[in-house]
Protein backbone atom coordinates (compact mmCIF):
# COMPACT_ATOMS: atom_id res chain seq x y z
CA UNK A 1 0.00 0.00 0.00
CA UNK A 2 1.13 3.56 -0.78
CA UNK A 3 0.82 6.46 1.90
CA UNK A 4 -2.02 8.84 0.84
CA UNK A 5 -1.03 11.46 -1.94
CA UNK A 6 -2.40 14.91 -3.09
CA UNK A 7 -2.76 15.01 -6.42
CA UNK A 8 -3.01 18.05 -8.07
CA UNK A 9 -3.78 19.18 -11.78
CA UNK A 10 -2.74 22.75 -13.42
CA UNK A 11 -3.49 24.53 -16.65
CA UNK A 12 -4.99 27.19 -18.39
CA UNK A 13 -8.88 26.63 -19.46
CA UNK A 14 -9.48 24.03 -22.13
CA UNK A 15 -6.41 22.18 -21.37
CA UNK A 16 -8.55 19.22 -20.69
CA UNK A 17 -7.72 19.36 -16.78
CA UNK A 18 -11.70 18.87 -15.94
CA UNK A 19 -11.15 15.60 -17.84
CA UNK A 20 -7.96 14.20 -17.04
CA UNK A 21 -9.18 14.67 -13.27
CA UNK A 22 -11.72 12.06 -14.31
CA UNK A 23 -9.37 9.86 -15.88
CA UNK A 24 -6.36 10.27 -13.13
CA UNK A 25 -8.98 8.56 -10.82
CA UNK A 26 -9.62 5.93 -13.13
CA UNK A 27 -6.21 5.18 -13.54
CA UNK A 28 -5.81 4.94 -9.74
CA UNK A 29 -8.35 2.87 -9.27
CA UNK A 30 -7.34 0.07 -11.78
CA UNK A 31 -3.56 0.65 -9.21
CA UNK A 32 -6.41 -0.74 -6.29
CA UNK A 33 -5.76 2.62 -5.02
CA UNK A 34 -9.72 2.86 -3.60
CA UNK A 35 -10.53 5.62 -1.49
CA UNK A 36 -9.74 8.54 -3.79
CA UNK A 37 -11.40 12.24 -3.53
CA UNK A 38 -11.86 14.77 -6.57
CA UNK A 39 -12.13 18.42 -5.97
CA UNK A 40 -11.99 21.69 -7.72
CA UNK A 41 -10.46 25.16 -6.32
CA UNK A 42 -11.76 27.58 -5.84
CA UNK A 43 -14.69 25.61 -4.43
CA UNK A 44 -15.82 21.76 -2.68
CA UNK A 45 -17.20 22.83 0.19
CA UNK A 46 -20.63 25.08 0.53
CA UNK A 47 -18.42 28.16 1.28
CA UNK A 48 -15.83 27.98 -1.47
CA UNK A 49 -18.50 27.11 -3.89
CA UNK A 50 -20.29 30.71 -2.93
CA UNK A 51 -16.57 32.12 -3.26
CA UNK A 52 -16.21 30.33 -6.45
CA UNK A 53 -19.44 32.21 -7.98
CA UNK A 54 -18.20 35.78 -7.04
CA UNK A 55 -15.01 35.10 -8.40
CA UNK A 56 -16.47 33.44 -11.93
CA UNK A 57 -19.37 35.89 -12.27
CA UNK A 58 -19.92 39.46 -13.52
CA UNK A 59 -20.17 42.61 -11.31
CA UNK A 60 -21.26 46.20 -11.39
CA UNK A 61 -18.11 46.55 -9.32
CA UNK A 62 -14.80 45.70 -9.97
CA UNK A 63 -12.62 43.40 -7.89
CA UNK A 64 -10.12 44.60 -7.55
CA UNK A 65 -6.78 42.23 -8.28
CA UNK A 66 -6.48 41.69 -4.16
CA UNK A 67 -9.42 41.13 -3.63
CA UNK A 68 -9.30 38.38 -5.92
CA UNK A 69 -6.28 36.69 -4.42
CA UNK A 70 -7.94 36.88 -1.33
CA UNK A 71 -11.12 35.65 -1.86
CA UNK A 72 -9.80 32.73 -3.68
CA UNK A 73 -7.12 31.76 -0.43
CA UNK A 74 -10.22 31.90 1.50
CA UNK A 75 -11.48 29.30 -0.68
CA UNK A 76 -8.29 27.15 -0.36
CA UNK A 77 -8.09 27.64 3.38
CA UNK A 78 -11.93 26.30 3.80
CA UNK A 79 -11.17 23.52 1.32
CA UNK A 80 -7.85 22.00 2.92
CA UNK A 81 -9.00 22.12 6.35
CA UNK A 82 -12.49 20.92 5.56
CA UNK A 83 -11.98 18.29 3.13
CA UNK A 84 -8.09 18.04 2.19
CA UNK A 85 -6.35 17.80 5.10
CA UNK A 86 -8.78 15.23 6.74
CA UNK A 87 -8.71 13.32 3.79
CA UNK A 88 -5.16 12.66 3.78
CA UNK A 89 -4.90 11.84 7.62
CA UNK A 90 -8.15 9.07 7.01
CA UNK A 91 -5.44 7.71 4.43
CA UNK A 92 -7.71 8.93 1.36
CA UNK A 93 -5.78 10.01 -2.02
CA UNK A 94 -6.43 13.91 -3.13
CA UNK A 95 -7.16 14.78 -6.35
CA UNK A 96 -7.37 18.33 -6.85
CA UNK A 97 -8.82 20.54 -10.20
CA UNK A 98 -5.71 23.65 -9.50
CA UNK A 99 -4.39 25.01 -6.25
CA UNK A 100 -1.40 27.39 -5.13
CA UNK A 101 0.14 26.93 -8.80
CA UNK A 102 -2.84 28.99 -10.45
CA UNK A 103 -2.66 31.57 -7.82
CA UNK A 104 1.07 32.39 -8.77
CA UNK A 105 -0.19 31.97 -12.60
CA UNK A 106 -3.11 33.79 -13.03
CA UNK A 107 -2.99 36.73 -10.18
CA UNK A 108 0.59 36.53 -10.31
CA UNK A 109 1.49 36.40 -14.44
CA UNK A 110 -1.57 37.39 -15.33
CA UNK A 111 -2.53 40.31 -12.97
CA UNK A 112 0.85 40.91 -12.08
CA UNK A 113 0.43 40.94 -8.15
CA UNK A 114 4.15 40.64 -7.12
CA UNK A 115 5.04 37.00 -6.62
CA UNK A 116 6.69 37.66 -3.72
CA UNK A 117 2.97 38.70 -1.91
CA UNK A 118 1.75 35.49 -3.23
CA UNK A 119 4.44 33.32 -1.50
CA UNK A 120 3.97 34.91 1.83
CA UNK A 121 0.29 34.40 2.18
CA UNK A 122 0.94 30.97 0.54
CA UNK A 123 3.57 29.97 3.48
CA UNK A 124 1.55 32.15 6.61
CA UNK A 125 -1.65 30.51 5.54
CA UNK A 126 -0.39 26.49 4.23
CA UNK A 127 3.13 26.34 5.59
CA UNK A 128 5.01 23.54 3.81
CA UNK A 129 1.78 21.55 2.70
CA UNK A 130 2.41 21.34 -0.99
CA UNK A 131 1.20 18.41 -3.49
CA UNK A 132 2.95 15.16 -3.54
CA UNK A 133 2.85 15.32 -7.61
CA UNK A 134 1.66 18.23 -9.96
CA UNK A 135 0.62 17.80 -13.87
CA UNK A 136 0.74 20.46 -15.65
CA UNK A 137 -1.64 20.81 -18.65
CA UNK A 138 -0.04 22.81 -21.05
CA UNK A 139 -1.82 24.72 -23.97
CA UNK A 140 -1.69 27.40 -25.73
CA UNK A 141 -4.07 29.87 -25.22
CA UNK A 142 -5.53 30.30 -28.35
CA UNK A 143 -5.95 26.41 -28.63
CA UNK A 144 -7.38 26.85 -25.34
CA UNK A 145 -9.96 29.19 -25.99
CA UNK A 146 -10.72 27.79 -29.03
CA UNK A 147 -11.97 24.54 -27.07
CA UNK A 148 -13.90 26.93 -24.26
CA UNK A 149 -16.26 28.56 -26.40
CA UNK A 150 -17.77 25.90 -28.26
CA UNK A 151 -19.18 25.18 -24.49
CA UNK A 152 -20.88 28.81 -24.53
CA UNK A 153 -20.74 32.05 -22.97
CA UNK A 154 -17.35 32.73 -21.28
CA UNK A 155 -17.28 33.84 -17.50
CA UNK A 156 -15.31 36.41 -15.86
CA UNK A 157 -12.08 35.57 -15.93
CA UNK A 158 -12.47 33.48 -19.14
CA UNK A 159 -13.25 36.32 -20.68
CA UNK A 160 -9.79 37.98 -19.96
CA UNK A 161 -7.73 39.14 -22.96
CA UNK A 162 -5.51 37.06 -24.90
CA UNK A 163 -2.26 38.66 -23.26
CA UNK A 164 -3.47 38.29 -19.98
CA UNK A 165 -3.68 34.27 -20.70
CA UNK A 166 -0.18 34.26 -22.29
CA UNK A 167 0.94 36.21 -19.44
CA UNK A 168 -0.73 33.43 -16.85
CA UNK A 169 0.93 30.75 -19.46
CA UNK A 170 4.14 32.35 -19.31
CA UNK A 171 4.13 32.33 -15.36
CA UNK A 172 3.11 28.58 -14.92
CA UNK A 173 5.78 27.67 -17.18
CA UNK A 174 8.57 29.52 -15.35
CA UNK A 175 7.76 28.05 -11.97
CA UNK A 176 7.45 24.39 -13.60
CA UNK A 177 10.93 24.58 -14.51
CA UNK A 178 13.01 23.56 -11.16
CA UNK A 179 10.28 21.48 -9.42
CA UNK A 180 10.51 17.56 -9.35
CA UNK A 181 7.54 17.24 -8.40
CA UNK A 182 5.73 19.11 -11.14
CA UNK A 183 5.15 16.96 -14.79
CA UNK A 184 4.55 19.02 -17.79
CA UNK A 185 1.92 17.38 -20.33
CA UNK A 186 1.50 18.94 -23.82
CA UNK A 187 -2.18 19.59 -24.10
CA UNK A 188 -1.93 21.36 -27.47
CA UNK A 189 -2.12 17.80 -28.86
CA UNK A 190 -5.35 15.62 -29.47
CA UNK A 191 -7.05 14.33 -26.39
CA UNK A 192 -5.95 10.71 -27.25
CA UNK A 193 -2.40 11.67 -27.17
CA UNK A 194 -3.19 13.52 -24.15
CA UNK A 195 -4.38 10.91 -21.93
CA UNK A 196 -2.04 8.29 -23.27
CA UNK A 197 0.73 10.77 -21.74
CA UNK A 198 -1.47 11.34 -18.65
CA UNK A 199 -1.32 7.77 -18.48
CA UNK A 200 2.27 7.03 -18.90
CA UNK A 201 3.75 9.95 -16.56
CA UNK A 202 1.29 8.74 -13.65
CA UNK A 203 2.46 4.90 -13.88
CA UNK A 204 5.86 6.11 -14.00
CA UNK A 205 5.19 8.46 -10.68
CA UNK A 206 3.30 5.65 -8.70
CA UNK A 207 5.98 2.88 -9.55
CA UNK A 208 8.52 5.25 -7.95
CA UNK A 209 6.34 4.92 -4.95
CA UNK A 210 6.74 1.68 -4.03
CA UNK A 211 10.74 2.28 -4.12
P1 LIG B 1 -12.11 26.31 -13.63
O1 LIG B 1 -12.38 25.36 -12.52
O2 LIG B 1 -13.09 26.25 -14.73
O3 LIG B 1 -10.70 26.24 -14.09
O4 LIG B 1 -12.39 27.77 -13.03
C1 LIG B 1 -11.65 28.31 -12.02
C2 LIG B 1 -11.25 29.72 -12.41
O5 LIG B 1 -10.63 30.33 -11.31
C3 LIG B 1 -10.28 29.75 -13.57
O6 LIG B 1 -10.65 30.77 -14.47
C4 LIG B 1 -8.96 30.13 -12.93
C5 LIG B 1 -9.37 30.86 -11.68
N1 LIG B 1 -8.41 30.68 -10.58
C6 LIG B 1 -7.51 31.69 -10.35
O7 LIG B 1 -7.53 32.72 -11.02
N2 LIG B 1 -6.60 31.53 -9.32
C7 LIG B 1 -6.56 30.41 -8.54
O8 LIG B 1 -5.72 30.30 -7.63
C8 LIG B 1 -7.51 29.37 -8.81
C9 LIG B 1 -7.51 28.14 -7.97
C10 LIG B 1 -8.42 29.57 -9.83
Amino acid sequence: MIKSKFIVIEGLEGSGKTSACIYIKKILEEYNIKNIILVRQPGSTPIAEKIRKIIKTFHTEDIIKETELLLIYAARMQLVEKIIKPALKRGDWVISDRHYLSSLAYQGGGLGINKNIINQIQHLLLGDFFPDLTLYLDVKPEIGLKRILKRGALDRIENRSLLFFNKTRNMYLKNIKFNKKIIKINANLNIRNVTINIKQQLLRWLKKQFI
